[in-house]
């Protein structure tokens, strides 16, 4: 890992009820309440598609609040090995991509992010070639990049499928008009790595219009290029010769904030939560105040308080934004387990997202999955016990169920967690909670 972080504590033996655990596991005492006041680190959506976008533009891009999380140190390694010289100082990241080479992306790194595909659309800018192997990331469905492939042949690339990696060349990207089957955000990011140094103009039509576009927008027009229509399902790219160096502010993580106000709910609690942008976090607020949390946002700063039972909110539904993010999904099936009244959530943008209910039943939870809606009982009283994370935010929503539980809850496989979270027993001590993460020797 790039960042020199404090251990977390070490290896304790007397906690590990289990063989065979992994790299590291959260123990969690539960069944208090979370008070106290948490900063937001910078979001990992937005972070990683300007990652890829540092590589268009033969100079020094700086990254002001840049998260210290494995997804960034596997993107930074792959990274270097293209030629790039990185540099941490403190909370600031300092990329250096004025050499780059022409090696494949083909690694194990390249192959277990989601994110590495993003180097696509950037090397096609910056090389005219690149070698990529097919992405990774969570297990929440097949996860296909059909959409940025088809876009890219679009715009005159030549894309040679060869089984477990793509062959890419092209001798100058066209801009073009290009309409998306569906909003996806990665596809939205790597025809906008492709199309601001392209020749003429492209319009993206159904973009994708997620905060982390837009961010990456910014960033992109910070560093000279042209774009209009940010925020909206059009996008309006006129390529430019060159781009120039920047430095960048990262915006806060809005589905961390997410996660540590779903966990304050859960527990009874109240907190502060500094880092919090309302528009990016909207839908999820406002069924938050729907199941009877107090709160009230000033200055990107959140006040939370829950004010007796939780109500269930009925259906949630998840889908593109402005719609309910599906990267809050998981962590309302452990609030709604506690919240009075029958809760239904529908999974609409990946097809494998239900990963936590075994755990979750197992917790003392009663979740049924039919017609693929999940139907979640509530008023569960849930009991700790060991859990295993299967996906980042499944992760996390089973820590925020353990918060709650009677008990200890161990959860294993954290490794996921720490993909997307600074450090999320640090942030959740600053609420109270009892809770440790424990690394094997
Ligand atoms: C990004 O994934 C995020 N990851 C995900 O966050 C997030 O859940 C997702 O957007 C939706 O908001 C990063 O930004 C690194 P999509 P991405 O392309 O780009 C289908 C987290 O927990 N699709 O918008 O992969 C796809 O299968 C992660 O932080 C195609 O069919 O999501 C899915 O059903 C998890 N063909 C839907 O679109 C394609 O070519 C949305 O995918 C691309 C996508």
């Amino acid at each position: 890992m790039y960042c020199n972080r404090m251990e977390d504590i070490a290896y304790d033996s007397s906690v590990f009820l289990f063989r065979g655990m992994t790299m590291s596991s959260v123990v969690v005492s539960g069944s208090s309440s979370l008070y106290g006041e948490v900063s937001i680190q910078g979001s990992k959506n937005a972070v990683l598609p300007i990652l890829a976008a540092s590589l268009l533009h033969s100079g020094v891009t700086v990254l002001k609040d840049c998260p210290c999380i494995s997804d960034v140190s596997d993107m930074l390694l792959i990274m270097e090995d293209l030629g790039c010289q990185i540099k941490w100082d403190n909370n600031f990241l300092i990329i250096d991509a004025t050499k780059l080479n022409q090696i494949p992306v083909t690694g194990d790194t390249a192959k277990k992010t989601r994110a590495s595909i993003l180097f696509l659309g950037a090397l096609l800018s910056r090389n005219k070639h690149a070698v990529i192997s097919y992405p990774g990331g969570c297990t929440i469905g097949k996860r296909p990049i059909d959409i940025h492939v088809n876009s890219l042949k679009k715009m005159g690339a030549l894309l040679e499928d060869e089984e477990n990696f793509l062959t890419c060349n092209v001798s100058k990207l066209r801009g073009t008009r290009i309409e998306f089957p569906s909003p996806s955000v990665g596809a939205t990011e790597n025809i906008l790595l492709a199309a601001v140094l392209a020749e003429g103009i492209t319009e993206i039509v159904n973009a994708a219009r997620e905060p982390e576009v837009t961010a990456l927008c910014e960033f992109l027009i910070q560093s000279g290029a042209k774009i209009t229509g940010l925020g909206t399902s059009c996008l309006r790219i006129v390529g430019v010769d060159e781009l120039h160096d920047t430095s960048y502010q990262v915006p806060p993580d809005r589905i961390v904030a997410g996660t540590y106000l779903t966990a304050v709910a859960a527990t009874s609690g109240y907190a502060v939560i500094h880092g919090v942008i309302e528009q990016d976090l909207a839908e999820v607020i406002y069924v938050l105040r729907k199941m009877g949390c107090l709160i009230d946002i000033r200055e990107n700063k959140a006040f939370i308080k829950r004010k007796g039972t939780l109500q269930s909110p009925g259906t949630i539904t998840t889908e593109p934004f402005p719609g309910f993010p599906t990267d809050m999904q998981s962590q309302f099936l452990s609030l709604m387990s506690v919240a009075y009244g029958e809760s239904v959530v529908e999974e609409r943008i990946f097809e494998a997202r239900y990963n936590i209910v075994d755990d979750l039943n197992r917790m003392g939870a009663l979740i049924n999955i039919e017609d693929k809606k999940a139907i979640v009982q509530g008023l569960r009283r849930l009991r700790g016990t060991e859990v295993v994370a299967k996906d980042l935010r499944g992760g996390a929503a089973l820590i925020v169920a353990g918060l709650t539980a009677e008990g200890i809850t161990v959860v294993r496989n954290t490794d996921y967690v720490e993909r997307g979270y600074v450090d999320i027993c640090k942030d959740l001590r600053n609420l109270n909670a009892n809770i440790r993460m424990i690394k094997e020797a």
